[in-house]
């Protein structure tokens, strides 16, 4: 159980060398039990980040000259170090970030999937082989590495995520600055230093911890080519405003959403609720693609919330290391305020509350930062702040529907667009959402969560601009060449253009 384990000293690491911190440090504490501290982490100055990026751009020729089967069999070795490891990097992100241990786990493989992946993608093509106009041309499609990336990433998912791009980064050529989130550096660490034992040479990818001040000088940098970042909206909007200065800056933003399960007329209940719970209340209600929003036919809606809200009341809450829960605590005091804070509006805008969740105050969650479920009927009406808003925790909105037409027009009434699913046995009605429907990840018949590194991961509007991570990314992190040869031993120019001169 949950035993003080000594604090972890947390380090930077640049060039292959770990520095500790010489100025200011955060520290990271167990959401679970917050007199816990998991570790002490240098909180990086503008300084560190430069000097990191400086690491990497250093780093960048001889890494992009490696062999590409080289970089990839590295990520084999990465991969035999997570399966080794698995079950301690999900035991140290329980402590960390408060996820119960099982869905830790699923995280890790996640992760592990994403350098299997990666590994694999090493032996594909690389571009293509494109024909001429000219028969005596061969034309190619080649990829070229961009250069330094910079990977921002958020606390919910510490392990899996970072890997989404990092590994198709490093894979395809580029060197990286990784800056894990500062309520969880401890994973961030540990995955680094299992990248060192598998062999990534110095300089190729760096770790700098630290919030705001390191991570907007990663951003402001102008050795760094490609910023990755997930996170919030806000923090995306101010990256892509900064990096808008540059000329050839790419940036890639997975920010947040309003995720929505439709609940048909004609939906098998049991799979819709099984649905909607794993929807709304995994991880909290703390992933980017919850589902905060429950659309329910109007004919089924009776039936289906007090289903649901007999399910929501008997959530078992508790201590992340015990595998028998079904999800553990908020990440800190700050989110369970902005939690408490919509519950609020919610009732103020008019909800029909159905399960009144609050703070857990128990012997057993006296500790933490728990909170249980808040879900609530609201009809929807435009301008609604409750329907429209990320909440980032476990609070649902049941919002009656009459047709497909209204639940469309619903859904998509929010300025994000990540994840929706549609629980229905009816073909036309699927068809109908997946093509009227704003979103990044569509699912039918399953829950709005729980994607797979081989498909791409993004949305639209607030949620994301359109460049997704995991198997997507690789378009983000390299740029497209065209490379045209000629084996005539006369110039032949396309467009039937005139290659004639006046030689007199
Ligand atoms: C996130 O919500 O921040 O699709 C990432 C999922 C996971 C990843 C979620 N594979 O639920």
């Amino acid at each position: 159980m949950v035993t003080g384990a000594a604090p972890i000293r947390g380090k930077n690491y640049i060039s292959g060398q770990w520095h500790s911190s010489n100025g200011r440090s955060l520290e990271s504490r167990n959401p679970a039990h917050r007199q816990q501290v998991v570790g002490v982490f240098p909180e990086s100055s503008a300084e560190a980040a430069r000097e990191a990026v400086a690491a990497a751009r250093a780093a960048f020729p001889a890494w992009r000259r490696t062999s590409r089967l080289r970089r990839a069999e590295l990520f084999d070795n990465l991969a035999q170090l997570v399966k080794r490891d698995t079950d301690q990097l999900a035991e140290l992100m329980a402590r960390e970030c408060g996820k119960v241990v099982t869905e830790c786990r699923a995280e890790v493989i996640e992760g592990l999937h994403m350098i299997q992946y990666v590994f694999g993608t090493g032996r594909m093509p690389i571009g293509d082989v494109l024909a001429s106009e000219i028969a005596e041309k061969d034309a190619f499609m080649r990829r070229k590495p961009w250069g330094v990336v910079a990977v921002i990433t958020p606390w919910n998912f510490p392990f899996a995520v970072p890997l989404w791009m990092l590994a198709p980064s490093l894979l395809e050529g580029n060197t990286v600055v990784f800056k894990p989130s500062e309520d969880t550096p401890a994973i961030g660490q540990r995955l680094v230093e299992l990248a060192e034992e598998a062999g990534f040479p110095p300089g190729v990818l760096n770790l700098v911890h630290g919030g705001a001040e390191a991570g907007e000088a990663l951003v402001r940098d102008t050795g760094v080519n490609v910023v990755l970042f997930t996170g919030s909206y806000d923090v995306g909007r101010r990256i892509q405003q900064l990096s808008a200065e540059f000329h050839d800056r790419i940036v890639a933003c997975e920010m947040g959403s309003k995720s929505a399960v439709i609940v048909c007329e004609d939906a098998r209940l049991d799979l819709a609720v099984t649905c909607s719970i794993l929807s709304a209340f995994k991880t909290s209600g703390q992933r980017c693609v919850s589902g905060s929003r429950i659309l329910v036919a109007d004919k089924v809606f009776d039936r289906f919330a007090e289903r649901f809200a007999s399910q929501a009341r008997r959530l078992r809450i508790g201590e992340p290391l015990d595998k028998a829960n079904f999800t553990g605590p908020l990440i800190h005091e700050a989110a369970l305020e902005k939690v408490e804070r919509y519950n609020a509006l919610a009732k103020k805008e008019g909800a029909s509350v159905l399960v009144d969740g609050g703070r857990m105050t128990g012997q057993a969650w006296v500790d933490g930062n728990y909170l249980s479920p808040f879900v609530y009927r609201m009809e929807h009406k435009p301008g609604t702040r409750v329907l429209r808003e990320e909440v980032f925790g476990p609070h649902v909105a049941l919002i009656p529907f009459r047709n497909p037409e209204d639940a469309a027009r619903i859904y998509n009434d929010t300025e994000y667009g990540l994840s929706l699913a549609v629980i229905t046995e009816d073909f036309r009605a699927m068809r109908y959402f997946r093509e009227e429907c704003e979103y990044g990840m569509g699912y039918a018949n399953l829950p709005c969560i729980g994607a797979e590194v081989h498909l791409p991961f993004g949305g639209v509007k607030k949620s994301g601009n359109g460049h997704p991570s995991a198997a997507g990314l690789i378009e983000t992190v390299t740029h497209k060449t065209a490379w045209t040869v000629n084996y005539g031993l006369e110039v032949k120019m396309a467009q039937g253009l005139d290659t004639t001169r006046d030689e007199g």
